[in-house]
């Protein structure tokens, strides 16, 4: 943890000047003037990593005066993005052409995961799946490793080298995968329960029990996987759920006795407040009737559902009145197709327009910020710029390309309407180029303008 007192004890004191946009509460269920926080000119005080006090700069300057400001003119400053579904050990496998989904996991995915049993490697990868995540202003994510213990010790130790809040477990697959990448229900069950005991709330680093999908699971994995969240109540389960027909066809195929993909999570006490279920594109009512009893999340991941032709997530009956289930946004990369939740967003917007459905810039970036927190259950520490969160904090450039500056011109959005169309443009053009800057706990962790030629 970065060490920030100052001589007399007291943390000192920086800031951050700029327009600040972040969400208090979520625009599916109330007006977004309700929900969204626009500053067009703040100050973002920040002291031991946190955030101390947000306001105008014309209110706050003279309460803290004499503080070292970082000042960002013409920038929009938010909430670090929050992936809610990624696999690592897929970052050199990203856009492999051709398959859908369980042909592309024979013919390239479960190759590439076995080479992760060299930790060497995995260490290697792993750096570079975080500063990529980190280019694209991605400060928090729920990630697969893959079946080797040791991908996982190679991934936190990097996260927690890197004093980031990050998610993420081994892979638990018994069956239905090449022998090099299974283990066995009793070896997962073990391997798991070490590596909780392990990594599980050390510092910002969370575990989450990850049997990959039904399919490569026997009921015997998928139970033990259940024993372990009884057994450690407030560690996550994170998988994969109706993402493709054939596998939902497959899935009934293999467990006779449920009445669904869902149940057979469900029957293994596998759906709980903190289970993540990548995809959904293929639910029944009454599966999304019983994530929003149970309060489970579900990861929309719109790149790698038109990537591998898996079809269009019902994103308004998921966020629907009565029942809702929470959603965040997920790129899925290696299916996915880019790290940025910009352009997940982007992808998420066009997924709607396909279904006649709308995704407005205020709500995408919700799902982006809080209600990815809100997915993942964080949204007691990161999502937004509540005083005691952590200052995980992004800085964009509305005028990063040619194109972008071309189209907005220079002048700060001064109302919600000017800012929405602002803020639209950022997700439709924007990826990498226009994350001038990503903080974690106050620290500069990426710097565009060093890190390009
Ligand atoms: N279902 C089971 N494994 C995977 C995976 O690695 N990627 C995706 N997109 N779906 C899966
Ligand atoms: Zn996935």
């Amino acid at each position: 943890m970065p060490s920030l007192d100052s001589p007399s004890g007291q943390p000192q004191l920086t800031g951050i000047r700029g327009s600040f946009l972040d969400f208090i509460d979520d625009p599916f269920y109330k007006s977004e003037t309700d929900c969204v926080r626009y500053i067009a000119d703040g100050l973002m005080v920040l002291a031991a990593g946190k955030v101390r006090a947000l306001g105008t700069y014309a209110d706050l300057q003279p309460k803290y005066g004499e503080i070292p400001i970082t000042e960002y003119p013409g920038r929009l400053i938010m909430p670090g993005f929050i992936d809610t579904h990624i696999h690592y050990p897929q970052t050199s496998m990203i856009a492999a052409y051709g398959e859908q989904l369980l042909e592309w996991l024979n013919q390239y995915t479960f190759p590439t995961e076995q080479k992760f049993k060299d930790k060497t490697y995995a260490s290697e990868v792993a750096e570079i799946f975080l500063d990529e995540l980190l280019r694209n202003g991605t400060t928090t994510a729920l990630v697969f490793a893959c079946v080797f213990p040791q991908s996982v010790d190679a991934f936190f130790e990097a996260a927690e080298r890197r004093n980031l809040c990050m998610i993420a477990g081994k892979v638990m697959m018994d069956r239905n995968a090449p022998d090099a990448i299974c283990d066995t229900a009793e070896s997962s069950y073990q391997e798991t329960k070490a590596l909780i005991q392990k990594w599980h709330k050390r510092g910002r680093l969370h575990y989450a029990v990850t049997p990959r999908f039904a399919i490569t699971s026997t009921d015997e994995q998928l139970r033990l996987a259940g024993k372990l969240l009884q057994e450690f109540p407030d560690v996550y389960l994170h998988t994969h759920l109706s993402e493709n027909v054939d596998e939902v066809a497959w899935v009934k195929q293999l467990f006779p006795d449920c009445t669904g993909y869902l149940d057979t999570y469900d029957q293994a006490g596998l759906v709980k407040e903190r289970s993540v279920f990548a995809h959904g594109v293929h639910l029944t009512d009454e599966e999304f009737q019983r994530l929003s009893a149970a309060k489970s999340a579900i990861s929309f991941c719109p790149t790698s559902n038109l990537f591998l032709g898996s079809g269009l997530f019902k994103i308004e009956q998921a966020k629907s009145h009565e029942y809702p289930v929470k959603v965040g946004l997920g790129t899925d990369v290696g299916a996915g197709t880019s790290f940025s939740i910009l352009q997940t967003a982007n992808e998420a917007y066009k997924v709607a327009q396909l279904r006649r459905q709308k995704l407005s810039p205020f709500k995408a970036l919700f799902l982006a910020t809080l209600g990815g927190a809100r997915a993942l259950c964080l949204e007691d520490t990161i999502g937004n710029f509540d005083p005691g969160k952590a200052a995980d904090f992004i800085v964009l450039d509305p005028r990063a390309t040619p194109l972008m500056a071309f189209r907005n011109d220079p002048e700060t959005p001064s109302d919600l309407t000017a800012l929405a169309d602002r803020i639209f443009s950022l997700v439709m053009m924007g990826d990498d180029r226009v994350v001038q800057a990503t903080y974690i706990l106050g620290e500069l962790a990426h710097d565009r303008t060093k890190s390009i030629a």
